[in-house]
């Protein structure tokens, strides 16, 4: 068993809400992972060219063709974006997006796999999470658990945090608020994040050495996703 766990932000992981987390979910399953960045990755959205229809292979030439093998391996997914004006960055979009050569005829390639969904914002991760989860449903990826915490904005250390009247910290503590380093968000000292991130990881690593049956989660998968197809009609 393998899962692959997948840090959608931009920046380095040495700040990254999103890449401590993911992490954190990892180390807690107890299973064999990988852990990739998609800093300073080139994946662009889908084009919608059809040309993986034949053979669930994206021809758009970038970085997600090496992702992509990672991607068929493994047996279940980590998948963590920061949240850029209210939903995932274009980066973790664009590969969500791509999941789509996965997604034709009987393209079980994904089908039954597991998935935990995170998300970091300078409010909250949450709105990452519906996305992440909607997207692994559109591949009848069952979402086990979802993490969301409150990753360090960038206004914090920008130089004008005290005074930007469009910026967090005023957003947040009001004007006049004088910035100080235990105010900066930081997962890690979020104990009720960690904590979920660590039950998280828990549940999927449980999930996948019980010897979960794939095509019992894929069938539920299906059922919730005809049901949505239905009610948004
Ligand atoms: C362009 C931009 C837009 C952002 N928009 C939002 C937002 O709408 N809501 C929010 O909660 N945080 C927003 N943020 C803050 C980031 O989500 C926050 O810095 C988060 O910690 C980033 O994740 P990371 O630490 O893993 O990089 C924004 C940040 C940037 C750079």
């Amino acid at each position: 068993m393998k899962i692959l766990g997948i840090s959608g932000s931009s920046r380095d992981p040495e700040i990254s809400g999103v890449f401590k987390l993911v992490k954190t979910v990892l180390e807690a399953s107890e299973v064999d992972y990988e852990l990739v960045s998609l800093r300073g990755k080139n994946i662009a959205g889908c084009i919608a060219c059809l040309g993986c229809v034949k053979d669930h292979v994206c021809k758009v030439q970038d970085d997600m063709t090496a992702l992509r093998e990672k991607i068929v391996e493994a047996d279940a997914y980590v998948i963590g974006a920061p949240n850029l004006y209210s939903g995932v960055n274009a980066l973790t979009r664009a590969l969500l997006e791509r999941l789509y050569q996965f997604r034709h005829q009987e393209g079980d390639i994904l089908w039954g796999k597991l998935a935990v969904a995170v998300g970091a914002g300078g409010t909250s991760g949450q709105l990452c999470c519906d996305e992440i989860e909607r997207f692994m449903g559109y591949n009848f990826i069952e979402t086990v658990a979802r993490v969301s915490g409150q990753g360090a904005a960038s206004c914090f250390t920008c130089g004008y945090g005290e005074t930007c009247r469009v910026g967090v910290p005023i957003m947040l503590y009001g004007e006049g608020v004088k910035i100080t380093d235990d105010m900066i968000p930081d997962v890690a000292r979020q104990p009720d994040v960690m904590a979920a991130a660590q039950r998280a990881g828990k549940l999927l690593g449980q999930r996948l050495s019980e010897g979960y049956d794939r095509s019992e989660v894929t069938a539920k998968m299906q059922g919730m996703m005809m049901e949505k197809f239905k009610s948004s009609t």
